[in-house]
């Protein structure tokens, strides 16, 4: 740990497999903090129970976000990178915290909601205080900031929240953390109804590109992408559908919107579907072929697993200490 450097600290659910949205959101902009920040990434198996998982398909799933993490370009001797059940300091500063929060705020909690809405027989307690643990994980690691896509910011909010209840009665324990965001991939939308975020519980199959998706299926996804009845590709006002699209390929090729409207002047709606499709699958292929590599490779994954695992419980337990000789626990 290097003391000059600020502390970095996101993790991925492991409910699927990652989509387009986290990968641009989230994980690639990962890869490029890991040289300037201290950086501490994993896979939030804890929060992925909120949601009733297989148990055989759960594990197969955190193994297979785990080797993505190393594949999307994620070193294990610079980063430290775990999995959050690894480490029980996590439920144990959870619940902690579950005491510095209030009711009223976690019902305020829109993701809550939607979780509620969408899973009417199963709004357990857990869903309930899920960003109780995310706190718990940001905090843990004095995070300065956390990069993440867009509809993580209200949850982060509530870890700043708490931040400034803990440290008001108990003095400087917790860094206050801020959201690292990305602008133009903060919120990459849905292929087919260009409203909604691409969502990783989305029932339609062609609503979301998963990062293991092979090149025909990039393709067609993008080829039937919904936009509008104009011809023109431009980022106007109601395009939505053409605008993330835009920005897909903006960041898959690193072209401006200007160039990018440059370039398909008076090129049809198909020309520049193909085109995005493409740079997603060019973009991708890297990435997918280390995660052949490397998760072919069982040992190594489990041992880059268990040494991130002890990192991360040596850096979190010495806040965990400190909290509890701070609320009045006796400790040794
Ligand atoms: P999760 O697993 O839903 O998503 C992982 C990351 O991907 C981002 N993301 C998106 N970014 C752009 N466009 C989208 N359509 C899109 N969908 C998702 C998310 O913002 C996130 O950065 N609660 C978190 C996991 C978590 C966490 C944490 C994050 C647990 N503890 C502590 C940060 C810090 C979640 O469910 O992310």
């Amino acid at each position: 740990m290097d003391e000059q450097k600020k502390n970095m600290l996101s993790l991925i659910q492991p409910t699927n497999t990652p989509h387009l949205g986290n990968y641009l959101g989230a994980m690639r902009n990962w890869v490029k903090m890991q040289n300037e920040y201290n950086c501490f990434f994993g896979i939030a198996d804890l929060h992925s129970i909120t949601v009733r998982q297989d148990p055989v398909k759960l594990r197969a799933q955190i193994k297979e976000s785990y080797a993505l993490l190393i594949a999307a370009g994620l070193d294990p001797e610079k980063s430290v990178l775990f999995v959050q059940g690894h480490n029980p300091t996590h439920a144990e500063l959870s619940w902690v915290l579950s005491c510095y929060t209030q009711f009223g705020e976690l019902s305020r909690m829109t993701q809550f909601k939607d979780k509620s809405a969408k899973h009417p027989d199963n709004i357990n307690a857990g869903l309930f205080t899920y960003p109780v643990l995310m706190a718990a994980d940001i905090l843990l690691y004095q995070a300065n900031y956390v990069p993440v896509g867009q509809d993580q910011l209200q949850h982060l909010e509530l870890a700043r929240n708490i931040v400034q209840r803990f440290n008001g009665i108990y003095g400087d324990v917790f860094t206050m953390p801020e959201g690292y965001i990305t602008k133009s991939t903060a919120k990459v939308m849905s292929l087919q109804e260009p409203t909604k975020k691409m969502s990783k519980s989305d029932e339609n199959a062609n609503a979301s590109v998963w990062v293991l998706d092979d090149r025909d299926t990039i393709i067609r996804k993008f080829k039937r992408a919904v936009t509008d009845s104009e011809t023109e590709i431009c980022a106007r006002e109601g395009k939505d559908g053409i605008i993330n699209l835009m920005s897909i390929y903006s960041a898959a090729t690193d072209k401006s919107f200007e160039e990018i409207e440059r370039e398909f002047n008076g090129k049809g709606y198909g020309e520049f579907k193909l085109a995005v499709g493409e740079a997603v699958a060019d973009m991708l292929a890297p990435m997918q072929s280390e995660f052949k590599r490397i998760s072919a490779d069982k040992s190594y994954v489990e041992q880059c697993m268990k040494d991130g695992a002890e990192k991360a419980y040596k850096f979190s337990r010495k806040t965990l200490s400190k909290v509890y000789k701070k609320v009045g626990f006796v400790t040794f």
